[in-house]
């Protein structure tokens, strides 16, 4: 079993990067191979709407995405975890979701026009994690990752909102509160791609 966090929060040991490796620590057994990806480090070019399929790869662009595009093939489960900004996920979040847009082809041969496709991830699950303030609204960020999901085919099992009361980097990691809710987050993902099985 394969499972991929990303992260797309620039802080270091942040509250984002906490609850998805969190999440991903509470995933245990045999045979589970764990990968945690921050896209901060990674060099991803903006989609550029290039309007051309790009099968049998997953972009037209190669970059830091096709390894990301790798692991997300493997995976059996994907999480993905963002701070929130202006109502909205991060910009590295953004530029991550946006490359993904090939996930559900296009076939630009098809006799009335073009017709998309069925989205190559079908059957994979996911989890989303995000963090706001105390006062935030998560509606926008929460629409925005799950749009890339049900793109990309891919059932989303858990929704993790967490709220900061100090904006300082890594709340989430002294907080007990959370816990229980990591942990339920770890189990929902393994139970579905369990039972997928
Ligand atoms: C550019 C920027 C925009 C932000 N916009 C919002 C916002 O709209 N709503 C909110 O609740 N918090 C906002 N915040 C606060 C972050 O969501 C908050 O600091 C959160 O803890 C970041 O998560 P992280 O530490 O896991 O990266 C913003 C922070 C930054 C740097």
């Amino acid at each position: 079993m394969n499972i991929v966090g990303i992260s797309g929060s620039p802080t270091g040991g942040s509250s984002t990067d906490y609850l998805i490796e969190a999440i991903l620590d509470n995933i245990k057994g045999h045979h589970i191979k764990k990968r945690f990806i921050r896209l901060n480090e990674k060099s991803i070019l903006p989609c550029q709407a290039c309007g051309k399929s790009p099968e049998p790869d997953f972009c037209l662009f190669h970059d830091d995405m096709d390894p990301i595009f790798a692991l997300m093939n493997k995976a059996d489960g994907i999480i993905l975890g963002s701070p929130i900004y202006f109502d909205s996920v991060s910009a590295q979040a953004k530029l991550f979701i946006d490359r993904t847009n090939c996930l559900r082809p296009v076939d630009f041969d098809s006799p009335g026009g073009p017709k998309l496709k069925e989205p190559l991830f079908r059957g994979k699950k996911a989890g989303i994690v995000l963090v706001g303030g105390e006062d935030g609204k998560f509606n926008g960020a929460l629409g925005t990752a799950r749009a890339f999901f049900i793109w990309a085919g891919i059932d989303i099992v858990f929704e993790l909102e967490y709220r900061t009361k100090s904006f300082e980097p890594g709340e989430a990691r002294r907080d007990e509160s959370v816990e229980s809710e990591i942990k339920a987050c770890a189990d929902k993902l393994i139970s579905a791609i369990e039972s997928k099985k």
